[in-house]
């Protein structure tokens, strides 16, 4: 396949009618090492934040062995691309059929689940035949933790309050060979201190409930770069979460696991777009809320930005996006730094969108098409690059604009 210097480069080549998604497997390859070498236990890439076979494959090479799976369409795609990773099946609520067939078809021994309704459920999807239960399932309660340090809440659909969790892990030990408790603190997680305090959760958890525990998983939550979000350094995150989770009260052989989604591949994808329309401070561009810029519709997600076109002015102006449907809601306010001159025809191209972007398109209004081609240069922000320095010493996004 031909790999394109940058995102220039492409705009130049092919003018392109649709909007175009960018790969970096070089990104992708390096923050999967960078997990895989430095957590102090094991990673598992959560799957849903992008499901790409391309992205899977690089994380695997770069020694991402397990991964995090939140369907049964999620458990089949793995299992084809990578026959022999290790899936873990991390819904707190699944279909049985979900379950049995992640179980006796997949070799999925991972579940998760926070009510005793799913213990149950799990119970008796993995069950053979003659109703024997299985006595080979790892099985992590969900607890339910702040998304207060998070920029995107995971804190009020799943997971059980600590005042009713003893009763369920007590259950689930009953029938675990292997027993974990988990935990999401939300996506985006701007300090590190959010895992400390989830991890007080678990030490009350399980000190309640007098239970051995096998396994620790602190879930996904770490942060990317985004323009007004600059996280401190993950080494920070792994060092207090290490700290923290060697004070537990856990049997001596237990691991601790964590779920990254966005940390491992908010780099690999960038995507050009090309403006339609001027009206104002706003741009018609070809992408949308309903293709990859979900968040910066729904959530005022900021993206960085650059213009792709030849010649432009100096001064910049703050602009907001209208995405190419017929849909009022079809619009990221932004605002987002571009050329003052800035006109239809132009491509642009909206950087850190490989996490809960290429993932979220849809075809809504015959939109959500468009090719993926590879590029040589570097993202525009990264948390792996060696040059980024502290940010709470300076200035610490390490821009390629
Ligand atoms: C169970 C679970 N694990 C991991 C993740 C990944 O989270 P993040 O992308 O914030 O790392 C999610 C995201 O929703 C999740 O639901």
């Amino acid at each position: 396949m031909h790999i394109h210097p940058d995102a220039s480069a492409v705009a130049r080549a092919f003018s392109p009618d649709e909007p175009v998604i960018l790969n970096r497997p070089h990104a992708a390859a390096r923050a999967g090492r960078f997990f895989a070498e430095k957590f102090p236990g094991k990673s598992l890439y959560a799957v849903k934040a992008n499901p790409s076979p391309e992205l899977l494959r690089i994380l695997w090479d770069s020694g991402i062995t397990h991964f995090d799976v939140a369907s049964i369409t999620e458990v089949r795609l793995v299992r084809s691309v990578l026959p022999e990773a290790t899936l873990c099946f991390m819904h707190p609520v699944k279909p049985a059929s979900a379950i049995a067939e992640a179980y006796k078809i997949h070799g999925v021994r991972t579940f998760s689940l926070d009510s005793a309704e799913e213990l149950a459920k799990i119970v008796a999807a993995t069950a053979d035949d003659a109703g024997e239960p299985a006595a080979d399932l790892s099985l992590c309660v969900r607890l339910r933790v702040s998304s207060e340090y998070s920029e995107l809440s995971l804190a009020s659909k799943f997971g059980i309050d600590l005042a009713d969790a003893a009763p369920l892990l007590q259950a689930t030990r009953q029938v675990a060979d292997c027993l974990g408790i988990c935990f999401h603190v939300g996506s985006q997680a701007m300090t590190p201190f959010a895992y400390v305090q989830a991890l007080e959760r678990v030490r009350a958890a399980i000190v309640d409930a007098s239970v051995t525990v096998d396994i620790v998983d602190v879930g996904g939550g770490f942060p990317s770069i985004y323009p007004g979000m600059e996280p401190p350094p993950l080494e920070d995150y792994f060092a207090v979460i290490h700290r923290a989770a060697e004070s537990l009260p856990v049997s001596y052989s237990s691991e601790l696991w964590c779920e990254p989604g966005r940390a491992l591949c908010a780099e690999y994808n960038s995507l050009i777009v090309r403006v339609d329309k001027v009206r104002g401070k706003d741009l018609y561009i070809n992408d949308g809320a309903y293709g990859a810029l979900y968040d910066a519709a729904h959530v005022g997600w900021r993206f960085p930005v650059r213009s792709l076109a030849p010649v432009q002015e100096d001064t910049e102006e703050g602009f907001s996006f209208y995405g190419p449907t017929c849909d009022d809601a079809d619009y990221m306010e932004g605002p987002f730094p571009l050329p003052a001159d800035v006109k239809a025809g132009d491509y642009i191209e909206i950087g850190m969108l490989g996490a809960y972007g290429a993932a979220m398109r849809t075809a809504f209004n015959g939109f959500g098409q468009g090719a993926a081609i590879e590029v040589a240069d570097e993202p525009m922000s990264s948390l792996y690059r060696g040059d980024r320095r502290d940010p709470r010493v300076s200035e610490n996004v390490v821009s390629l604009r």
